[in-house]
């Protein structure tokens, strides 16, 4: 089977880190989020994926140098402007050939969901386009849906409301950012124009009765905002997680035996000296750590140096708080 997976956004709301990476490229305890997503869809049945890509197509090509992510074949389809969600996946979908029953997945969610079983409910629904759910505490910033008439264990879309205004939600089930689409949905999709598959392809599947739901409670977070991602990392530490984990500290990472290293990922050529103490954080492949530093909370990519305060930040590649400053609730550099 197929799969289409978009990475082609710019992952705005994780600057200073995506200036550097793109966001499917970042790592998730140490792997980047890409190729987990990859090998999950692997275990689910999924055989080819197609990665659809705009912007920063390079380091993708380098990280599948073989066009292999264990036993899954990839292939690229480089869109020559954003076309958005729907339009990206009408793009790589012909450029794949895909005519068959496929799988699309955002490139930013981790998930502990199996596909196939995404794929048999989509089967016994005789669905169009199933997609898959999460249950969320509040859905207003999502696509919720309301489901009825189930067939199977899917459910029929009624509604699906993009970013609902609080208190106006129909039920607190969100698009989880897995769909199984017939090769029938990609005519919906106007070839090479921008369309978002949210706003201008759900709301026609929902109005032909052709549009499912399943609602699991699958582990699932959606990495692209700073507080999910830095959970989504640490979550590899703990018990959440069904095939994925980590270790906390990569081999090569340099920590002094004299630092204080508490629900951390140390990510590979990291340094962290001693005296400091590093609570709740990720400290990125190459990153710095200066003596008697305090970091809690963060996103560390450049460096701290000695003596300084860093709470609930972003430092990027380029980023670095002097001697003995205090960095809190910011990003440093601000993001342009
Ligand atoms: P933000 O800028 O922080 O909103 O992140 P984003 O650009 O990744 O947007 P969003 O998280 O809403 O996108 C959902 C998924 O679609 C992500 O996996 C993106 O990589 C992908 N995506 C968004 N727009 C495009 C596009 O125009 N082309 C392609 N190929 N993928 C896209």
């Amino acid at each position: 089977m197929h799969a289409v997976v978009l990475v082609g956004g710019f992952g705005t709301r994780l600057r200073p880190l995506t200036e550097q990476i793109p966001k499917p490229m970042l790592p998730v305890g140490h792997v980047p989020m890409i190729v987990r997503l990859i090998q999950r869809l692997g275990r689910g049945g999924v055989t080819d994926v197609v990665l659809a890509l705009g912007f920063k197509p390079e380091p993708f090509h380098a990280a599948f140098p073989d066009d292999r992510c264990g036993d899954v074949n990839v292939t690229y389809a480089v869109e020559p402007e954003p076309l958005d969600t729907a339009g990206a996946i009408r793009f790589a979908a012909d450029a794949a050939g895909i005519d068959s029953t496929f799988v699309v997945a955002n490139g930013d969610v981790m998930t502990d969901l199996d596909v196939a079983v995404l794929v048999e409910a989509h089967r016994e629904a005789g669905a169009d386009a199933t997609i898959h759910l999460t249950g969320v505490d509040d859905p207003s910033a999502f696509g919720v849906v309301d489901l009825v008439d189930a067939v199977g264990r899917a459910g029929r879309v009624d509604q699906f409301v993009e970013k609902p205004a609080p208190g106006t939600e129909p039920s607190n089930l969100i698009n989880a950012g897995t769909y199984v689409f017939e090769p029938g949905v990609l005519d919906l999709i106007p070839a090479g124009e921008r369309a978002s598959i949210e706003r201008d392809t759900f709301p026609k599947l929902v109005a032909a009765g052709s549009m499912y739901g399943l609602a699991t409670d699958d582990y699932w977070i959606d990495a692209g905002v700073p507080d999910l991602y830095r959970a989504a990392n640490l979550d590899l530490l703990g018990e959440d997680r069904v095939h994925d984990g980590c270790e906390a500290i990569a081999p090569d990472a340099q920590v002094d035996p004299g630092a204080t290293v508490m629900n951390t990922i140390v990510g590979p050529g990291a340094v962290v000296e001693a005296g400091t103490t590093v609570v709740d954080t990720v400290v990125l492949p190459g990153a710095f750590i200066g003596a008697r530093a305090q970091v809690e909370s963060s996103l560390v990519m450049g460096r701290v140096e000695a003596d300084a305060t860093v709470i609930e930040a972003i430092i990027g590649a380029d980023g670095v708080v002097a001697e003995g400053d205090h960095v809190a609730y910011d990003a440093v550099p601000s993001p342009a």
